[in-house]
Parts: C-alpha cells; sequence; structure tokens
C-alpha cells in the first residue's frame, strides 16, 4: 500500500492485502493494499471504471481475487472455506451501487429480507427491527409502500435500512450519494456519520462526491492505476504527489483550507 504519512493503521478492521484481479484482459487491480480502520469512516475514490464497487464486491464476498487475501474481522472472504466466508460476511451489512430494492415487494418485505433469509426471527421479531431500523433513518409509516411510491431520497434511506438491519459490525456503501440533490445528500451524509458515532460502525464508502467524501472521510483511499493510495483527507489534500492532485483539484485544498479556517474560529 502507499500511505501519504507511511504510516499503517493501528486497528484495521478489513485488510486488503496484494490484491491482483482481471477480468479477461482488463486488469482491474495490479497490487492493490489497503486496511480499513475498525469505527472509522473509509471513503473509497477513483475515476469511472478505476473499480470502486469491484473493491467492495471483493470485500464482501461476492468476488474473488485472483491472488491476494482480504479479511474481514480476520475471516477471510478471499478463501475457500465457506463457513468462513459466512463468517465474514456475517459482520457486514452491504448498500449497493443504485440501491437495488425489489420492485414487487414492500419497503417493510425489502428490508426484512435479510432477517427472513439469515435468522429465525418471528413475526412480531422481525416488525419491530423492521420499523426500528426505518425509523433510524428517518423513515415511518412507509412499510407498506412500494419501492417506486417513493422519492430518490427515501428509497436510499431504505436501502441504508436494510444493510444495518442485521446490526452489522461493517458496512459497505457503493455510491450512496449518486443521484441525489444536495439536501439529500446532507441528510445520507448525517445518517452514516450518525450510525459511525452511534454505533461505532466502521463505514467503507465509495463515492465520487468529493465534497462529502471529505467531509466525512477518517480515511480516503483512491484507486489508480490498479493500486491505492490511503491518507486522510489532510494529508491527501496538501500532498503534491500528481496521481492524488490531478484527481482532487482545486476543490479538496480550498475545502479543506475552510474547514480549517472554521476550526481555528470554533
Ligand atoms: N463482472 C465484470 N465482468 C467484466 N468486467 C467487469 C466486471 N465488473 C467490473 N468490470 C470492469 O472492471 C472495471 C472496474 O469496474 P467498477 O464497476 O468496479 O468501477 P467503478 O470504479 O465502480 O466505476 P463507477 O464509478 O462507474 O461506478 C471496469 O473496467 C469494468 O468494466
Ligand atoms: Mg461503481
Amino acid at each position: 500500500m502507499s500511505r501519504v504519512n507511511g504510516s499503517g493503521s493501528q486497528d484495521p478492521h478489513v485488510e486488503v492485502s496484494r490484491v491482483r484481479l482481471r477480468f479477461g484482459s482488463r486488469e482491474v487491480f495490479r497490487d492493490l493494499s489497503c486496511d480499513f480502520p475498525r469505527g472509522a469512516i473509509s471513503i473509497v475514490m477513483g475515476g469511472s471504471g478505476a473499480g470502486k464497487s469491484t473493491l467492495l464486491r471483493l470485500i464482501g464476498g461476492l468476488l474473488r481475487p485472483d491472488a491476494g487475501e482480504i479479511t474481514v474481522g480476520g475471516d477471510r472472504t478471499s478463501g475457500t472455506s465457506p463457513a468462513e466466508v459466512l463468517r465474514a460476511r456475517r459482520r457486514l451489512g452491504m448498500l449497493f451501487q443504485n440501491g437495488a430494492l425489489l420492485d414487487s415487494m414492500s419497503i417493510f418485505e425489502n428490508v426484512a429480507l435479510p432477517l427472513r433469509e439469515h435468522t429465525e426471527n418471528g413475526e412480531a421479531e422481525i416488525a419491530e427491527r423492521v420499523s426500528a431500523r426505518l425509523a433510524s433513518v428517518g423513515l415511518e409509516g412507509v412499510e407498506a409502500l412500494l419501492p417506486r411510491e417513493l422519492s430518490g431520497g427515501m428509497l436510499r434511506r431504505a436501502a441504508l435500512a436494510r444493510a444495518i438491519v442485521m446490526d452489522p459490525e461493517i458496512v459497505l456503501c457503493d455510491e450512496p450519494f449518486s443521484g441525489l440533490d444536495p439536501p439529500n445528500v446532507a441528510r445520507i451524509e448525517e445518517l452514516l456519520r450518525d450510525l459511525n458515532r452511534s454505533r461505532g460502525l466502521t463505514l467503507i464508502v465509495s463515492s465520487h462526491h468529493i465534497a462529502s467524501s471529505l467531509r466525512l472521510a477518517d480515511q480516503l483511499v483512491l484507486l489508480q492505476g490498479g493500486a491505492s493510495i490511503c491518507g486522510d483527507p489532510g494529508e491527501l489534500s496538501e500532498s503534491h504527489d500528481p496521481r492524488i492532485t490531478e484527481f482532487l483539484g482545486a476543490d479538496a485544498r480550498a475545502h479543506v483550507a475552510l474547514r480549517a479556517a472554521a476550526e481555528a474560529k470554533a
């Protein structure tokens, strides 16, 4: 891994080590290593096609690397032991790119789905858990509605409720801000921050949205050329490494400068 300040993570919750992956002739990861610290918000950035969704799918055990290792809480999702992969997956909740709620099912049934698949919970327990998780993302009274009856921002929050319904330790969010207007971006940002603080969740979020990434991130992971560069937002935005400055651009510097100025005043 390339770290801007040269230090590794103290308490990695997810470790990606020397991963190589190709799809046919397309090499997505050449030598990818990065740690995702426990209880931190890590934002994975990179241009379209850089491999953000692929990295989240590798961590979630939905894809296997050609070489290298991925561990989630010490269990390998890159391994061949189904019991180990299952243990790792139980620690994870996933919010997929574009939400991916099932159109023909009510919001209640969509959020209840992981509980029905992976637990022996009875109906009363399921109903209570689903309503509590919907309330925690600011959705009440929508249980009976179909996904098409919700706005884009509400749908994203319902998908987030589904991702946390099993009380995971880690949530993988693929582009949670895409296609949302600024008030909804702010709302999702606030929810993610709240989940991280109140439940100590480790969040691994892919995003194109530079301003919200800089506001949220404890760690940024920039994917480029099949490898990664990690650092905190301040480190990355002050770096003179051309791979970083080209990607982050003037926005990042301006934002960090503004934040530093605001903190100095407070
Ligand atoms: N199942 C697959 N089969 C073949 N190629 C794939 C597959 N999944 C991803 N790819 C390729 O891998 C590369 C990385 O794709 P990925 O979807 O991870 O990018 P991304 O960074 O998430 O992009 P975006 O910002 O557009 O969501 C792309 O070149 C893509 O075409
Ligand atoms: Mg993607």
